[in-house]
């Protein structure tokens, strides 16, 4: 699915303080594009993943996805949307800490039109002879694993990913990228990807650049590589 952004504006009003955190932001990406969206703390990345996948409601501007205005929509619109079309991933890993793998897995299939069997996701993201453990049992990479595995198991059209890798170290972050790379290329699903890393770059079509809520640039990539071939910087 491919989303579109226009005229996209997000204020915060908190007390008298108002934070422009989104300036008029015209963006289109493409049905299977891989994104990666780059920008100073505070530029306004996750506000623009926040608004484009219908978390939060923009001030204004229209974000369409797939030829339905999300931001038309009421909130149990969108969570039905959100459900049958998006996944998410986020730095914490927001698993349920008393559900072993497996049944933290169930967690993201149960409500699904044509999920994976949790079987076969746990196995794609290498997780089989740890199905039965809890999250205390787990490394981080492992979780976030886990965290990929139930957003995946509904077989979302979007993946949205707010610094998935924040918390890991280099070869499990590339592990991580590297199943959402195989995704986009099996399923065609559409990746929008925040990170704090420029050398991720490199597994994009395209890498936006946000500062101070607009976006500065956007770069074309012709060079696309494997998330294994990333040179972390
Ligand atoms: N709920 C909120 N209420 C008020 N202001 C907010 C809120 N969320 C974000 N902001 C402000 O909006 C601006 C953009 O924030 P945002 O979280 O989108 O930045 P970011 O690019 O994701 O930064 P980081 O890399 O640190 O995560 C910041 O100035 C922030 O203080
Ligand atoms: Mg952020």
């Amino acid at each position: 699915m491919g989303i579109k952004l226009e005229k996209v504006t997000k204020i915060y009003s908190t007390g008298e303080v108002e934070t422009v955190a989104l300036k008029n932001v015209d963006l289109e990406i493409n049905d299977g594009e891989v994104i990666v969206l780059l920008g100073p703390s505070g530029s306004g990345k996750s506000t623009m993943l926040n608004v484009c996948s219908g978390l939060d409601n923009p001030s204004s501007g229209t974000i369409t996805i797939d030829n339905e205005v999300i931001s038309g929509m009421n909130s149990r619109q969108l969570t039905k949307f959100r459900r049958d079309n998006l996944g998410f991933i986020f730095q914490q890993y927001n698993l349920l800490q008393t559900l072993s793998v497996k049944e933290n897995v169930e967690v993201g299939r149960e409500v699904s039109l044509d999920p994976f069997t949790v079987e076969e996701i746990i196995e794609k993201v290498g997780l089989t002879p740890n199905m039965k453990k809890y999250p205390y049992q787990l490394s981080g990479g492992e979780q976030q694993r886990v965290s990929i595995a139930r957003a995946v198991v509904k077989k979302p059209k979007i993946m949205f990913c707010d610094e998935p890798t924040g918390a890991l170290d280099e070869e499990n972050a590339k592990e991580i990228l590297g199943v959402l790379q195989d995704l986009n290329e099996t399923y065609n699903t559409t990746v929008v990807l925040i990170t704090h890393n420029p050398s991720i770059g490199v597994i994009a079509d395209r890498i936006v650049k946000l500062n101070n809520g607009e976006v500065v640039e956007i770069i074309i990539n012709e060079n696309k590589k494997r998330a294994s071939e990333i040179i972390w910087g």
